[in-house]
């Protein structure tokens, strides 16, 4: 007989894996509460742990498997992307920006602390992300490990996110043509999305210019679908599911797919997003099993 294979465990028990191994990550890696200063340090950590989805993880290890990448390593991108990201929504609730009290079923990090404490958590949390990614030895190969900077770096920054995050702003009241619409979907949300993805697979070995461009493909695709059912669910969904306040993209005048469209209309133009996902990853076969669950996890999610 055979030997007896041990069946992958299926997405719930992979994702929740992958949300403790990070969140245990995160923990070791953010500065004791008790090291001074000790609020900012609590404030970090208040921020980070216990809560979100760990969707830029999740993906990260998807990619990482995609390639055969080493998990450990894997583990550090992830916590990377995770990092900047806790600090872009730290900064997206400021009362400069959305002005949110509830983030992840709790107060923000603003309204628990202060804003003064708030806007230096997030800087602390960027610091902190590419401290992770450069730490000496991370990648056997040192061009690796500064593509992995590299990339981080641009997709945190005025030509990623944080534009992403100032074309929001400025569309707020305006209605924005599709185009416009999508750069900024493709900016504020896709550019950490397609980071989580890159990084996770060049935590393995080189990649080769077709497996880049498939990741670079379902990366582009899943990130903009991403934004969209935030926009849909914003819309649809209550605060106590979201754990975040609900319906206040309409009530603040924020650009976005339900402006352009009904909500079935961006429900159907997520799921066409998802399919481009699906078919660009296709090459990779079963290895790539993950990424294609967490493509459809993307749309199907109701929080
Ligand atoms: C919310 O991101 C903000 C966006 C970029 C759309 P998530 O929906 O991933 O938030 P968490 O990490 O689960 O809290
Ligand atoms: C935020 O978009 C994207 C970020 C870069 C944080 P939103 O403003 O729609 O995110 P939520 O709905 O507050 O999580
Ligand atoms: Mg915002
Ligand atoms: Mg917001
Ligand atoms: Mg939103």
């Amino acid at each position: 007989m055979p030997p007896k294979m041990n069946p992958a465990p299926d997405f719930a028990v992979w994702s929740r894996d992958v949300q403790a191994r990070t969140e245990h990550a995160l923990a070791a890696l953010l500065p004791a509460a008790a090291i001074a200063p000790m609020r900012l340090h609590a404030a970090m950590r208040y921020a980070v742990l216990g809560g979100g989805k760990r969707v830029r993880p999740m993906l990260a290890f998807a990619a990482g498997e995609a390639v055969g990448a080493a998990p450990e390593r894997v583990l550090t991108v992830a916590c990377a992307v995770e990092l900047i990201h806790v600090y872009s929504l730290t900064h997206d609730d400021l009362p400069s920006m959305d002005n949110d009290d509830l983030r992840r079923g709790k107060p923000t990090c603003h309204r628990e602390y202060d804003e003064a404490t708030a806007l230096l958590v997030g800087d602390a949390l960027q610091s902190l992300a590419f401290e992770a990614l450069a730490r000496p030895g991370l990648h056997p190969d040192a061009a690796v490990q500064l593509e992995l900077l590299h990339l981080l770096a641009r997709a945190a920054g005025s030509r990623g996110m944080a534009g992403g995050q100032a074309v929001d702003l400025d569309s707020t009241g305006k209605t924005l043509e599709l185009a416009e619409l999508e750069f900024m979907h493709i900016h504020k949300t896709g550019a950490l999305i397609r980071a989580a993805v890159l990084l996770g697979a060049l935590a393995g070995d080189r990649l080769d210019s077709e497996a880049r461009e498939a990741l670079e493909r379902y990366a582009k695709a899943i990130g903009l679908a991403f934004q969209v059912m935030d926009d849909v669910l914003d819309a649809q969904a209550s605060t106590a599911t979201l754990g975040k306040t609900a319906g206040k993209d309409a009530a603040q005048g924020k650009a976005t797919y339900l402006t352009l469209m009904s909500a079935r209309e961006a429900r159907d133009y997520a799921r066409e997003l998802t399919d481009t996902a699906l078919a660009a990853i296709a090459p990779f076969g079963a290895r790539a099993s993950r990424l294609a669950e967490l493509a459809r996890f993307v749309v199907e999610r109701s929080f």
